[in-house]
């Protein structure tokens, strides 16, 4: 049971919990190539800060938590973070979000440590355009990644694509025939404006509709029913088991059924990805009039609050839609 209930009846039990806002990639459609604007070391939440926030946030019914970046697999003591909320006295699942780079090396600890799955981002199969769409030559790396990650018993790894106009949009079908191939299951997101520089155009976005008509071109996709609060509307292939996911996020917002909430790496509350409002916990972690006990109450005070204040939906389609002014990375996908 989620005790964070908001006005408008969702109970949340899912937390994406940004580590931080670095990246080992550039991806265009999250972080211009020559950002700067990083978030400075002493205002990221320390671990400790960290596990008093989800102890806190477990007790009142989150029961999944999603690490993300930035890069999350970038912060030092990642497996050490996974291996402490698996021992919170209630644990929640955990799962990752994670450009692969390291998986190579960290997928056997962090599964051992208590991860139970991997979202890997993969937009193309081509290395020249990998390195046109991320800044860094790292195809290969990811793939040996995701591998890693199949060995290390992280399985069904999970593969996000986004299409892009002229950039990747040939590829939905390659990407779907490799995914069958290596039992990765594929979910294509519709690219939301979300980007740092500003260069989201409704009129180019790869629509939902358009990934379908790609794919029916060459399989029968067939709805899997029951969705619950997932945000994917999932297709089973030539009939199944495989299966494909498409995410919606602009053309059919999933915002009715949203369960979640997010904390960035500066320890800053949003109820959604397009907030326009960040509600602090940090200034309550670091209060130091505040005695241990009062500092839980204060951080459940506000994980109330944000609740309370989220709005039925984010307003993409809105005629005075404002994209909020952080990038991706530094909000946490
Ligand atoms: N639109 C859609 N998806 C995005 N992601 C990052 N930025 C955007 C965007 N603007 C995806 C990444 C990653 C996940 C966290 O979100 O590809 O898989
Ligand atoms: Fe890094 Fe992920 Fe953003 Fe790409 S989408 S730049 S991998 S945080």
């Amino acid at each position: 049971m989620s005790e964070l209930v908001d006005t408008f009846g969702r109970a949340h039990h899912d937390l994406r919990v940004s580590l931080t806002d670095r990246c080992s990639l550039r991806c265009t459609y999250c972080m211009p190539a020559d950002f700067a604007d990083w978030i400075p070391g002493p205002e990221l939440l320390t671990t400790d800060e960290l596990m008093l926030v989800l102890e806190v946030a477990t007790g009142l019914g989150i029961d999944g938590v999603r690490l993300t970046g930035g890069e999350p697999l970038l912060r030092p003591d990642i497996v050490e973070i996974v291996r402490m909320i698996n021992d919170l006295p209630s644990p929640p699942k955990i799962s990752v979000t994670t450009n692969a780079l390291k998986l190579a090396q960290l997928a056997g600890p962090l599964r051992d440590a208590g991860l139970e799955r991997v979202n890997v981002s993969l937009d193309t199969l081509d290395r020249d355009r990998f390195k046109a769409m991320t800044f860094r030559d790292r195809f290969n790396d990811v793939l040996a990644g995701i591998a890693a990650a199949q060995a290390a018993g992280l399985a069904p790894v999970k593969v996000n694509s986004v299409l892009m106009r002229g950039v990747n949009d040939d590829e939905a079908p390659a990407l779907l025939q490799r995914a069958l191939d290596q039992g990765w299951r594929l979910r294509f997101i519709e690219q939301m404006p979300l980007d740092a520089g500003g260069q989201w155009l409704r009129s180019t976005m790869v629509s939902a509709d358009e990934i379908f008509e790609q794919l029916s071109a060459l399989y029968t996709l067939t709805p899997v029913p029951s969705r619950g609060s997932a945000p994917a509307e999932e297709f089973y292939v030539d009939g199944g088991p495989a299966t494909v996911g498409i995410i919606a996020s602009v053309t059919r917002p999933f915002c009715a059924a949203c369960d979640r909430l997010r904390l960035t790496a500066d320890g800053q509350l949003r109820n959604c990805l397009f907030a326009r409002d960040e509600l602090d916990l940090r200034i309550a972690l670091r209060d130091e009039s505040l005695s241990p006990d009062q500092v839980r109450a204060e951080v459940e005070r506000r994980l109330r609050l944000v609740v309370k204040d989220k709005l039925p939906g984010h307003g993409i389609n809105d005629l005075n839609f404002i994209a909020p002014t952080r990038p991706m990375s530094a909000i946490g996908g």
